[in-house]
């Protein structure tokens, strides 16, 4: 049927039914600049199958790509692996058009879906860890990764073309015409990768590390990982790849060669000391990331803190506390939980009547784990000479802990 939207075939007997949200600049917090897609994959089989769906607004557009290669009221079952209202938006709607002879979804699942639709008539089947629906010639089976995203999370395998639907996991955002990750520039994918996983997964990091293990002790061939959002891996090095950078980010694996050093400044005094650290962090042999919070996303800070092995954070003291963007933060860096074995910290900052503030910071960053060897720095109004020689010599200490030393190795 000719319809404005085209499904496109990703595998024998998959096509991916969903929509591209280039207009997407904020996922709950998170900058996504380069947009991202909400995937829904349809499996053609005796039983047509759907794979999650779209937020609400893309609706019509998930329907014109199912029209496209069948009727939707043909689709049999419906899974949804995460009921988080970018997949399951448009259920309620969908499900009136299509509906399906059943809806799967994990246990939390059908909890969240009636919490999230309470006046929808959607009834809601529950399945299990190794659950199996047969669609005809192929299988589905299902494997919980609850809190790979949220507690309902699931993925669902198909067997024959070897598609893992990972949901959240793996995937991206990052909006684009192309459907596979081999058609894409690959420091885009790498970059876009590690922010999302810095920003959505983080904080399961040990989950993710077990839900890892979990898929290679199912043991099945994977061909093609399915995530829902961004593009599809299929080239089996690509699959390895991201399955490598999950077990090393999910392990808190890092550079101990890295420093990120945030600051905020109000009359350039923090700034002038974040510059003699940095310079102090470089001189003893550290690359160093300076990130002001002048023209710095605080996911940006996530995705660089991902695989560093030294965070510092300056702030000037505003009203006896914090300076509202060095708040908004740590509040946000500590959500994540970046707890790695080993990362260390430091804390400094211009202050006018008490030097409490970067104290305050620094038992901020002990409660994150990041553990300050150097204690804290800071300055009384605006730094001299002497007292940017000493900054100097803070970053070039700390510079000290970081790198291992011959014998460490
Ligand atoms: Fe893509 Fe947790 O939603």
């Amino acid at each position: 049927m000719s319809t404005a939207f085209s499904s496109i075939p990703i595998s024998e007997n998959v096509h991916w039914v969903g929509a591209i949200d280039w207009e997407l600049a904020d996922f709950h917090g998170y900058t996504t600049p380069r947009g991202s897609t909400y995937n829904a994959f349809l499996i053609l089989d005796e039983k047509p199958t759907l794979i999650d769906t779209v937020k609400a607004k893309y609706r019509d557009e998930m329907l014109s790509r199912i029209a496209s290669v069948i009727d939707p009221s043909k689709i049999e079952y419906v899974i949804s692996n995460h009921s988080e209202m970018d997949h399951t938006g448009a259920l309620p709607d969908l499900m009136r058009t299509i509906k399906p002879a059943k809806i799967y979804a994990s246990s939390k699942g059908v909890q969240a879906i009636r919490r999230h639709f309470p006046s929808s008539e959607i009834e809601v089947t529950q399945v299990n860890e190794g659950d199996t629906l047969a669609l005809g010639r192929m299988t589905l089976t299902f494997l919980m990764s609850s809190m790979v995203h949220w507690p309902d999370s699931m993925f669902s395998y198909l067997n024959g073309d070897g598609i893992l639907f990972s949901n959240d996991a793996f995937g991206m955002h990052l909006a684009s015409t192309e459907r596979f990750v081999d058609e894409l520039d690959p420091w885009i994918v790498r970059s876009e990768a590690a922010t999302y996983y810095a920003n959505i997964l983080w904080p399961t990091s040990k989950i993710v590390a077990n839900t890892l293990k979990k898929v290679h002790e199912f043991g099945k061939p994977i061909h093609q990982i399915a995530p829902d959002h961004g593009p599809n891996w299929r080239i089996n090095d690509d699959i390895h790849l991201v399955m490598d950078w999950y077990h090393d980010w999910s392990e808190g694996r890092f550079d101990p060669q890295k420093a990120v050093l945030v600051f905020d400044t109000m009359w350039g005094s923090t700034a002038l000391i974040a510059r003699a650290i940095a310079e102090g962090l470089h001189q003893g042999g550290m690359k160093v990331r300076m990130l002001p919070l002048t023209k710095t996303e605080r996911s940006q800070i996530a995705t660089e803190l991902l695989d560093a092995g030294l965070f510092l954070v300056g702030s000037p003291t505003l009203n006896g506390g914090l300076y509202p963007t060095i708040a908004d933060a740590l509040t946000y860096v500590k959500g994540l939980r970046p707890r790695k074995p080993s990362i260390l910290g430091g804390a400094f900052g211009s202050y006018g009547w008490s030097p409490a503030l970067q104290k305050q910071i620094g038992e901020m960053l002990t409660e994150m784990g990041i553990d300050l060897p150097n204690g804290v720095f800071n300055v009384q109004y605006v730094p001299g000479e002497d007292d940017l020689r000493s900054a100097q010599e803070y970053g070039q200490a700390l510079a000290e802990h970081s790198l291992p030393t011959s014998s460490d190795s």
